[in-house]
């Protein structure tokens, strides 16, 4: 399989929102990655059900959902209501993991956790075999256009080892500062999708810029 692009709608243009999401749909990104920041977990706020809602109607692909807010599980019904597919909380945001894991799963999504660049894949030993997907964050989170950390190349080959010793499914992504300078060896690392938001939309021609991530060999 080859490896995923997803696109993060953070760095689109939110007064031509439709025309971004119609740039995604045309092109050969794989997902929609959508953050929501509470203002308390992370210091800034996004957006929140009804932009979600209003994306979801729009996008033809699947609406990969990270979401950066404390207590996750008072939300996860309405985040399935506006149209997530996967839903993706934060290690550090939750007292209870593997009961915010089920309820995720119940409601019938991906159950997907996250955790920020001091937080040691270590900690996900035990819930590893639940989850679809673990997002590394490569940036600490709350803004897009920051400069990847490079420890992170080393957390995915620690993650990837716990992947396969204890034969989960889930898949590594990668979130926070990705470019052409660091897809390559993201992959090689054994990441399989890469989240990229002001590298796309920062570019002359977010649509090629996202084909060519796509065509990044490992
Ligand atoms: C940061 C978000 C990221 C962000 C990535 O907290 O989780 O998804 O949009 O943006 P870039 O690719 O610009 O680092
Ligand atoms: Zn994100």
């Amino acid at each position: 399989m080859s490896h995923i692009i997803a696109p993060s709608i953070l760095a689109a243009d939110f007064a031509n929102l439709q025309r971004d999401i119609e740039m995604i749909n045309q092109s050969e990104a794989d997902w929609f990655h959508i953050d929501v920041m509470d203002g308390v977990f992370v210091p800034n706020i996004s957006f929140g059900m009804p932009v979600i809602a209003a994306i979801t109607k729009h996008a033809a692909k699947t609406m990969d959902v990270h979401l950066m807010i404390v207590d996750p599980d008072r939300f996860i019904k309405d985040f399935k209501k506006a149209g997530a597919d996967i839903l993706t909380v934060h290690y550090e945001a939750c007292k209870h993991l593997h009961r915010t894991v089920q309820a995720i799963k119940q409601e019938g999504m991906q159950a997907g956790v996250s955790l920020n660049p001091h937080t040691p894949v270590s900690v996900l030993e035990d819930i590893i075999g639940d989850l679809d997907l673990v997002l590394l964050m490569s940036v600490n989170p709350g803004f897009g256009g920051q400069s990847f950390i490079e420890n992170t190349y080393k957390k995915i080959s620690q993650l990837k080892d716990l992947i396969e010793k204890s034969g989960s499914k889930a898949i590594i992504e990668i979130d926070g500062g990705v470019n052409d300078k660091n897809a390559s060896k993201l992959l090689a690392a054994g990441a399989t999708a890469l989240v990229a938001g002001s590298f796309v939309f920062n570019s002359e021609n977010p649509s090629k810029t996202i084909q060519n991530l796509k065509e990044v060999q490992p």
